[in-house]
């Protein structure tokens, strides 16, 4: 049940369950990946069966798209959907313009095609993920494993002229193994502890040859749902400010905190 969720898983949930409500009849939407977004769809799928809702999702990772299937949501191709209302997905950082990191769990290529693809994204957020400046959660980037070692050489290069407060560069491993993406391939995680101008980053890093994706979403966000373990929940909108909104009730039925795969 909720009451022994801990306080962060809490404040995840308030924001899915809240993010939700944002969903209507007929809307084609985008299922984000990560712990907070496995939230969603959970608190998504009860809606649509409450509600009576017949939507189409596209799923941002092969994880999420089992996790909606096994719920009992109707899962399309991005290209079956050929373009969405709504993307809800979750960030591992967000800044005062909305401006966000994110690929934490490596699925930032997928989230940014899809995010982007679409009317709208709302993201979802505990309180931990608000930041006054981008940069102290490593910044991953997705890179072909074809010359891998010449891609990261390259990446070196260009950080030592760019306003950051360190350039660190490591490849995320699994285990023994490099991390696979969903598309085949790695991660090189940045380590700048501070970015000055994300902008120009995001810019700068697909120049590189062997980049694929970086996970700077510039311009894409348009409105962040913070939840609180309490149930409270805030809503800051691209237009500026942020607003209470309505508090979350914990009291859903127990088959949304079952079994939490991710
Ligand atoms: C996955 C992501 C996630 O949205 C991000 O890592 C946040 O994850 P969580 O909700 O588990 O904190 O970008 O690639």
């Amino acid at each position: 049940m909720p009451v022994d969720l801990s306080p962060i898983d809490k404040a995840k949930y308030a924001a899915a369950r809240r993010s939700v409500d944002l969903v209507e009849n007929r809307m084609r939407v985008g299922l984000g990946t990560g712990s907070t977004a496995a939230w969603m769809v959970r608190a998504l799928a009860e809606r649509v069966k409450d509600a009576g809702l017949s939507i189409t999702c596209v799923p941002t990772s092969e994880r999420t798209g089992d996790l909606a299937r096994d719920l009992g949501l109707q899962v399309v191709t991005l290209d079956e959907a050929k373009w969405l209302d709504l993307t809800i997905d979750g960030t591992d950082e967000f800044d005062p313009n909305l401006n966000l990191i994110k690929g934490g769990g490596g699925a930032h290529l997928r989230e940014k095609v899809v995010a982007t693809a679409s009317d709208r994204m709302v993201v979802i957020a505990d309180p931990g993920k608000q930041v006054a400046q981008l940069g102290a959660f490593p910044l991953p980037v997705e890179v072909l494993a074809f010359g891998l070692t010449a891609t990261r050489a390259l990446i070196e290069e260009m950080l030592a002229s760019i306003d950051v407060l360190s350039r660190q560069v490591s490849l995320r491993m699994n285990g023994d193994t490099p991390f696979v993406t969903d598309e085949g391939n790695h991660v090189l995680d940045l380590h700048l502890g501070r970015i000055g101008n994300p902008r120009q980053l995001a810019l700068v890093l697909n120049q590189v040859p062997g980049v694929v994706e970086n996970g700077l979403f510039i311009d894409i966000c348009d409105q962040v749902i913070v939840g609180h373990p309490d149930g409270r929940v805030e809503i800051h909108d691209i237009d500026g400010g942020a607003t209470p909104g309505d508090r979350v009730e914990f009291d859903e039925p127990e088959n949304i905190f079952a079994d939490l795969g991710d």
